[in-house]
């Protein structure tokens, strides 16, 4: 059975390009936004950066072996990454996720041979039947199972820090200003954001955030409440809470948009820069207008597009 590192798909992980993107935004500040397009990585999204980094140790410390059973839940990026490589390892997967995911992202993960488990969108955090809590009991249930755990596994936030953050500072000469991204798990924020801080230490982070998200309010106050969760149609960023992966103090600003907000700047951002991006990057398009409003130029502002529209056309498509 072959193992990760030595699966040529292995290196086509990373260095994603960064775009300056000219026509969205108009400015007579001097403020320059550019898009680092992580649809480029072999599944589609940022998230095989996690799940290289996440299975090679697994296999390398002996906590996967051949014949196991990996299981994980997923909005539907991780779990198409992992799809993408169990199918070429030999690995079975089980992945739970919610009715709210796209029919491409269910079907996408279905069609690389993994058993998707499709649970309830609007049930509370405690709930045995949240995704995640399905997960985690899969696992436990599952005789020789390895559980991926990207919510509270260190190993998330470390692969952004080690290959996210030096991308991006590298691309960008070593003159950014602001990083713009949400979170879910908030490994990309978190792992990128204490790179890029390490860096250049006035560098700013600000995390726009959807509206029925608790990370919000809780980056502005330290706390979290219950009336802020609600439900919002874009995917794969928001939480009701903290994740052990997010370290929430590497963010300096925080902000909330709509889903029109997002699916609007997803549809400019395709008719007027010829990218079109996955919903919960349309979201980072609204902080980067927000943003925008509220700074002085000149300034150097980098934001992440996680995965690409096509994923979601059968939502971008319906107003
Ligand atoms: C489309 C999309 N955007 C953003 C994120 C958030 O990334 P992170 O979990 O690193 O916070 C995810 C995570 O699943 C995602 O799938």
């Amino acid at each position: 059975m072959p193992h990760l590192e030595s699966d040529p798909a292995f290196h086509l992980v990373g260095n994603t390009p960064m775009v300056p993107l000219h026509r969205l935004f108009a400015n007579n500040k001097g403020i320059e936004v550019f898009a680092k397009l992580e649809y480029y990585n072999p599944s589609g999204s940022v998230k095989d950066r996690i799940v290289v980094h996440i299975l090679r140790d697994a296999e390398k410390t002996g906590k996967l072996r051949p014949g196991m059973t990996v299981v994980e839940a997923s909005s539907g990026n991780t779990g198409a990454a992992l799809a993408f490589f169990c199918a070429r390892l030999g690995y079975k997967l089980i992945l739970t996720t919610m009715t709210k995911v796209s029919e491409e992202k269910k079907n996408h993960m279905r069609m690389l041979g993994a058993e998707v488990i499709v649970c309830p969108t609007d049930v509370h955090h405690d709930s045995p039947e949240h995704y995640i809590n399905r997960a985690a009991q899969i696992a436990r249930e599952t005789p020789n199972s390895f559980h991926v755990n990207q919510y509270d596994n260190p190993l998330n936030t470390e692969a952004h820090y080690l290959t996210t953050g030096p991308e991006i500072w590298r691309q960008m000469d070593g003159r950014v200003d602001w990083l713009v991204t949400g979170g879910s798990t908030g490994g990309t924020i978190t792992g990128a954001a204490k790179y890029l801080k390490e860096q250049n230490p006035a560098l700013k982070v600000l995390l726009p955030d959807p509206k029925g998200s608790a990370l919000y309010h809780i980056a502005k106050t330290g706390v979290s409440r219950e009336e802020d969760l609600g439900p919002y149609q874009v995917e794969g960023v928001g939480k009701e809470c903290l994740t052990d992966a997010i370290d929430i103090t590497v963010v300096d600003e925080s902000m909330q948009y709509s889903d029109a907000d997002a699916f609007g700047l997803c549809r400019a951002c395709a008719r007027l820069e010829g990218i079109l991006p996955g919903l919960s990057a349309g979201g980072n398009l609204a902080g980067v207008q927000w943003l925008m409003d509220r700074i002085p130029g000149p300034a150097r502002i980098v934001t992440i597009v996680q995965d690409a529209g096509v994923k979601y056309l059968s939502k971008l498509l319906k107003d």
